[in-house]
């Protein structure tokens, strides 16, 4: 037994002081974008990787239907961004290629396509990386079926817990490895904020809070308490607290399901519990995602590039809904309600028509399909 334990101390303690540092820039929070003031709203649009290219210039298309007459008057600016894909950054050998991230700083907020991650390595995920430089610390994700009776509306936390040092971990080869998860009061009580401030300006009446606070006693400790300290400033909405193995169970016990309303839960729990529930809608095709932070924010399917499906040739078979939600959302979000319910009900008209179905399979509708007949619906 010779191991080097000063290095890996080492590493730890510089792990530790950037997280620190991290906690005092999130004191002084960015000043929230007040669209409705601004002259012109830059929409930059990111392809990514796999289907990416294809779902988003399918919903650039629509975009751009929507909102010509405010691009024409120069009130929207729609800018193309290049240079985030797998092959741009692994050539650069960094997540999101400097020149990209500079431009992607120069817009408001961003649609962008699905990124590919790569397994192990010490690449970071751009999706990370994006939400950290913009601190988009609210991933929003609505799942609503009618006739089920679901409507629920999660806030992930999206800048910190297991993913914010995901590539900060260590290993000692043969032996172990480490990973690190953090959890910081600023950063749980902001994304609480947000759930709970949703909550009462939509009429909700109950935020469901998910931790494992038993287990992980320390982060989802501090998660937990802080959601209920928050929650004491919300006398009407109820609280309660759910770990999330149970809550996993209960989004398919249809006895209960149908009484949960407002999530929040912390970052990694918050992943895999939104794919769940985005099943129930229909699959990850058909669930929207809005990364929110005080200036920034940036709209995304909720599904990855599928890669997969480039390799089968059925890139063209691609559903463009999810990404299509994550306009609607982006609509909302600059202030045009308007466009966005007129999106929204194109596609409710299609999908209750049902005459083009897109599955990702041959058998169905392609993307294309699809959005010509949400245009022809708009
Ligand atoms: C999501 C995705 C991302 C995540 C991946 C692509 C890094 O699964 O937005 O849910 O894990 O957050
Ligand atoms: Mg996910």
């Amino acid at each position: 037994m010779n191991y080097n334990l000063d290095e890996y101390c080492a590493h730890f303690k510089s792990v530790l002081e950037n997280q620190l540092e991290r906690c005092e820039k999130m004191k002084n929070c960015a000043e929230k974008t007040d669209f409705s003031k601004k002259e012109k709203i830059i929409i930059g649009v990111i392809d990514g990787d796999g289907i990416g290219p294809i779902i988003v210039s399918e919903t650039e298309r629509i975009a751009r239907k929507l909102l010509e007459k405010e691009i024409l008057d120069g009130k929207i600016e729609i800018r193309r961004i290049s240079g985030l894909t797998i092959e741009n950054r692994l050539e650069k050998n960094q997540s999101v290629p400097e020149d990209v991230l500079s431009e992607i700083k120069s817009c408001d907020v961003l649609l962008k396509g699905p990124t590919t991650t790569p397994k192990g390595g010490t690449m970071e995920s751009a999706n990370v990386t994006l939400r950290r430089e913009l601190d988009l610390y609210a991933n929003v994700r609505p799942v609503c079926v009618p006739e089920k009776n679901i409507d629920w509306i999660f806030f992930r936390e999206n800048t910190e817990g297991e993913y914010i040092l995901g590539s900060s971990g260590f290993e000692i080869p043969k032996t172990l490895a480490f990973d690190f998860k953090v959890t910081t009061d600023e950063g749980t009580r902001r994304i609480a904020k947000s759930a709970f401030e949703y909550a009462k300006n939509n009429g909700k009446k109950s935020v469901s809070i998910v931790t494992k606070a038993n287990i992980m006693k320390k982060t989802d400790g501090k998660f937990s308490a802080i959601c209920h300290s928050v929650a004491a400033e919300y006398p009407d909405i109820t609280a309660e607290e759910w770990y999330v193995d149970i809550m996993s169970a209960n989004l398919i016990n249809e006895d209960i399901r149908h009484k949960f309303q407002v999530f929040v839960l912390p970052n990694l729990y918050g992943d895999i519990i939104t794919d769940e529930a985005a099943q129930l809608q229909g699959g990850v095709g058909t669930a929207g995602s809005a990364n929110i932070g005080d200036k920034y924010a940036m709209f995304e399917a909720i599904h990855g590039s599928a890669p997969r499906m480039i390799e089968e040739g059925l890139g063209d078979f691609a559903n463009p809904q999810s990404i299509l939600r994550a306009l609607v959302m982006l609509l909302r979000h600059i202030g045009y309600q308007d466009k966005a319910k007129k999106l929204e009900d194109a596609m409710t008209v299609c999908d209750n028509e049902n005459r083009i179905v897109v599955t990702g399979s041959r058998e169905n509708n392609t993307c294309r399909e699809y959005t010509e007949y949400v245009i022809s619906k708009l």
